[in-house]
């Protein structure tokens, strides 16, 4: 345990070196309310780099609550495409309806009250509230939770329930005589940029001579890993049917995974079965449409939290004389567009590489029956 005594100077060094060294991050301009919330939520499961990137293109399109509140949920998927976990894109329209219609269209300035809205956790709570109110309220992600294993040379995971409630006390002792904006920033910016999973940067640390792993020598040791679940191999096949230049899409049901995204129609292989079959087999259940000479067109692998996906996908045609009215049984709708306006729909990541793909490719594949 670090004393007592210790807690200002490792302060001190802290918010020093957070006020030379941090990012120039576009939320940290302004640090306006709608801004903190968007960033925070995005940069869950999102890469920094990434996160900005998409940040900007969402302000542009939704600068405020208000934007936010009359876009349409295609149009908030579009903006999130790429991103994953949809969900989050879906709460963040919800949520906006929420604050317009019962806050007038402010960010509440209380715990409880974020809380209350769809996809604020105690997390994102929390951030909001210190980053930016500036209110004392801990903030523990995953950079935070390395820096704290290091710092006090934890040797059990920082999943377990004692360890986290361990670091949440140490980050409230850690915000108590400091702003809660640039402590909870300097925690988390310190553990992105210098004490990094693999060859932390441990002489510029500014806290190195607190740090009790940095002393024992168990640096690369910490954390200790959890037990950790394999990925789970999943295989897909999905058939991209092309008639007359026009492309079948349908758009998942809401009670789904990715629901409202768009997609071609596909699914999962069954024991033994072949890609092939399954598309064909997949096509048949979903649409009715019979699939007249599928030919191999392009493979991605996509890599989840808990699986990593090889999705196959043909490129076909219908047996002529079918119907081209789908009898769609697990969408809610299709369309049948050219390749240049698959780019108005919001894919899930796996379809999208599809979708560049039959864009990048000359003439052929688009161009059948
Ligand atoms: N990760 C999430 N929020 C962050 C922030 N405000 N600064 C740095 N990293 C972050």
């Amino acid at each position: 345990m670090i004393q007592e005594t210790e807690y200002s100077l490792l302060r001190d060094g802290l918010l020093a070196w957070f006020a030379g060294n941090q990012r120039d991050l576009p939320w940290r301009r302004t640090y306006d309310p709608y801004h903190v919330w968007i960033s925070e939520i995005m940069l869950q499961q999102t890469q920094m780099e990434r996160g900005v990137e998409y940040f900007n293109r969402w302000m542009e399109k939704f600068p405020d609550v208000e934007a936010l509140c009359s876009a349409s949920e295609q149009e908030v998927l579009k903006a999130w495409e790429g991103l994953g976990y949809y969900s989050r894109a879906r709460n963040l329209l919800k949520a906006a309806g929420k604050i317009v219609a019962e806050q007038g269209g402010r960010i509440p300035r209380d715990y409880d009250n974020l809380l209350s809205l769809p996809g604020i956790g105690p997390y994102t709570a929390a951030a909001v509230m210190s980053i930016a109110f500036n209110r004392p309220y801990p903030v523990v992600d995953a950079n935070v939770e390395r820096l704290f294993a290091r710092l006090e040379d934890i040797d059990r995971p920082v999943k377990d329930r004692d360890v986290r409630q361990r670091m949440q006390k140490l980050a409230a002792v850690l915000l108590a005589g400091a702003a809660p904006r640039d402590m909870n920033q300097a925690l988390m910016e310190l553990g992105a940029l210098v004490c990094t999973p693999k060859n932390p940067d441990c002489p510029h640390c500014p806290i190195q001579i607190h740090c009790l792993a940095f002393r024992a020598g168990t640096v690369a040791d910490r954390p200790v890993p959890g037990s950790r679940q394999g990925k789970i191999d999943i295989d897909m096949a999905c058939t991209i049917i092309n008639v007359e230049n026009k492309i079948f899409i349908q758009q998942r049901r809401y009670d789904d995974v990715w629901g409202g995204l768009w997609e071609f129609p596909g699914g999962r292989l069954k024991d033994g079965e072949s890609p092939a079959a399954a598309a064909v087999r997949e096509l048949h259940e979903e649409t009715g449409f019979q699939a007249e000479k599928p030919e191999p067109f392009h493979t991605v692998t996509h890599f989840y939290t808990r699986y990593r996906v090889t999705l196959h996908s043909f490129v076909t045609g219908i047996r002529r004389g079918t119907n081209i009215e789908p009898k769609l049984t697990a969408a809610l709708q299709y369309r049948w567009v050219t390749r240049q306006e698959l780019d108005q729909y919001p894919f899930p990541a796996g379809h999208r590489r599809l979708v560049e793909k039959l864009q990048s490719a000359e003439a052929g594949p688009g161009e059948r029956r």
